[in-house]
């Protein structure tokens, strides 16, 4: 049988870091108040960064992208499929991946985005794994990348707090023993209203808001019990229970979300992978940062397994269950 597994991972930062209080002082210019108080206890983040206002998802994917190339040994020709997870795309079309193969300097690959929000790395990498299994493909990119700063509302203290710029890549490679185990997608479009970025463009111009706009509480509600489902439903198909899972890496995007679903999984908060502390919520992106970070500060170690949960609009949540 043949299988898939992560063979390289990569991440990538703009240079731009505001902590909560480099924050506060800037909505303060606007009338807007917060605190950096308030921001760590509601939601564990102390940081963010910021791309400059020219730098696109594809710029933030590309070192991310050459970063887990070398981390797997491998040159961006030896690979034949290129998945980018990102809601911020550079262009309504065509994709950020295709615009991301052409900076990585090759042509011909399958390359194309996918749009799950929150939840976009762990849907790309089903479709990736998926296409690996059947032969479609046999070294793929998989990447999350975003620049949501481009669709905050910077008068809207509940939500423009959240979220940060980042990527986070993985190399995906065909391989006799199993890397990828299960995994277990969903969406239930009727929440489309509680987070969402409601701008389209038509005739020319940006009808509707193009910024993003969450009820919190209802989101928060929502995604434990979702991410919680997900991961049994991963582990159940995969033949396993929560006692095999070394790590858990959760989509980052507030440190309450992960306690609540770590305390239902009864894994100990030494067992999740936090990034949203420094990274805030960087939606697709966010799940492959945590991955990076972890296998480079010598945390996440090969042959361990793996949870990553995601969720976001749409609504839209999943897992993967893996073996490093
Ligand atoms: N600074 C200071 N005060 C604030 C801020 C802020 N940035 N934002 C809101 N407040 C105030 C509100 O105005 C309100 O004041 P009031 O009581 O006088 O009206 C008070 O704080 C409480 O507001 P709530 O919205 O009730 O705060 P809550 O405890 O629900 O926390 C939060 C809000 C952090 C958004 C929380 O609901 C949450 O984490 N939800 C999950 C959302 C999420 O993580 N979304 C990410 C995208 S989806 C995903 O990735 C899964």
């Amino acid at each position: 049988r043949r299988y898939s597994r992560i063979t390289g991972t990569g991440s990538y930062l703009p240079p731009r870091r505001l902590t909560n209080a480099d924050l506060a002082a800037e909505l303060a210019t606007r009338g807007v108040e917060t605190s950096d108080e308030w921001i760590v206890e509601r939601t564990g983040i102390r940081a963010r960064h910021f791309a400059a206002p020219d730098v696109t998802s594809s710029d933030l994917a590309l070192p991310a992208a050459q970063s887990a190339l070398q981390a797997a040994g491998l040159d961006a020709k030896d690979i034949d499929l290129i998945i980018v997870a990102t809601s911020t795309p550079d262009m309504v079309f065509p994709s950020t991946a295709c615009i991301l193969q052409h900076k990585l300097g090759v042509a011909g690959c399958a390359a194309f985005d996918v749009q799950a929000v929150c939840s976009g790395f762990v849907y790309a990498l089903t479709v990736a794994d998926a296409m690996i299994q059947t032969g479609a493909a046999s070294k793929a990119l998989v990447i999350g990348s975003e620049v949501f700063s481009r669709i905050l509302d910077f008068s809207d203290r509940t939500t423009c707090v959240l979220f940060g710029d980042g990527a986070g890549a993985v190399v995906l490679e065909a391989s006799e023993t199993p890397g990828i185990l299960a995994s277990d997608l969903h969406a239930d479009g009727k929440h489309v209203g509680i987070l969402c970025v409601p701008g389209h463009v038509s005739g020319g111009e940006v009808l509707g808001l193009p910024l993003l706009k969450m009820d919190g509480q209802a989101v928060f509600k929502l995604a434990v019990g979702v991410l919680e489902e997900a991961a049994r439903a991963t582990l159940a198909k995969a033949g396993k229970t929560e006692a095999d899972i070394d790590w858990l890496i959760p989509h980052q995007a507030n440190i309450r979300i992960m306690q609540s679903t770590a305390r239902k999984l009864k894994l100990p908060m030494d067992k999740v992978i936090v990034t949203v502390d420094q990274h805030g919520n960087t939606s697709a992106a966010s799940i492959p940062l945590a991955l990076d970070a972890g296998v480079r500060g010598g945390r996440i170690l090969p042959g361990q397994t793996l949870m990553l949960e995601g969720v976001g609009g749409g609504f839209t949540w999943g897992a993967v269950l893996l073996n490093l």
